[in-house]
């Protein structure tokens, strides 16, 4: 019997074996990230693993490739504020450009609230760009204020000011 898309699309975190599965280059897909070293990936995913369901990693497999086609993450804040509350922070959030439009980045996104949520988290936030402004209010999250850079001086090639919208759950 074949399996639904449901039990094909199973959300886990993050496994040492996953960097042999493409995990980095699906990173690539997102932002900058040069090549890590079998020694480098070790490492940080051993300091990432120390800090236990405080920063969890979460990604998506596709068992036909043998691929990671989606991962997003979240860090647990601990704070003073609100009763010594929590925030849940979500960032680094990539659907392999081949597999979106399937509802793999929302399952990513729903992973990681619940595990903010579980964690006692009395807001779960993120910036992100105008681009995907509407993928997440589908998830769920409402625009809130805006995010702020510091402004770097870099003659060769400045940086622009530019606010990004900063998204509240
Ligand atoms: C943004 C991204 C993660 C979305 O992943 P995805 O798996 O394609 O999204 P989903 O299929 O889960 O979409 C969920 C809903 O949001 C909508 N949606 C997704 N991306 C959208 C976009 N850029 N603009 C408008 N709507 C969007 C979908 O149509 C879907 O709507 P529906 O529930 O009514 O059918 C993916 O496009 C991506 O990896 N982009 C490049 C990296 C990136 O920008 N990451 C975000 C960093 S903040």
């Amino acid at each position: 019997m074949e399996a639904s898309e449901e039990q094909k699309y199973q959300v886990r975190k993050l496994e040492m074996s996953d960097k042999a599965k493409g995990f980095i280059e699906l990173l690539q897909q997102l932002s900058v990230c040069d090549s890590v070293s079998d020694k480098e990936f070790q490492d940080r995913f051993r300091d990432l693993t120390s800090l236990g369901d405080d920063h969890v990693i979460a990604v998506i497999e596709d068992h036909v490739s043998g691929k990671i086609i989606a991962t997003g993450s979240v860090f647990i804040e601990k704070k003073f504020l609100r009763n010594c509350g929590k925030v849940g922070h979500i960032e680094d959030v990539v659907v392999d450009s081949s597999a979106r439009g399937k509802q793999l980045g929302k399952k990513i996104i729903n992973f990681l609230t619940d595990h903010a949520r579980s964690m006692g988290c009395y807001k779960v936030i993120l910036d992100c760009s105008l681009d995907n402004k509407l993928f997440y209010e589908k998830c769920g999250f409402k625009q809130k204020e805006i995010h702020m850079n510091p402004v770097t001086r870099r003659l060769q090639n400045p940086v622009k000011f530019s606010p990004q919208p900063h998204f509240i759950h």
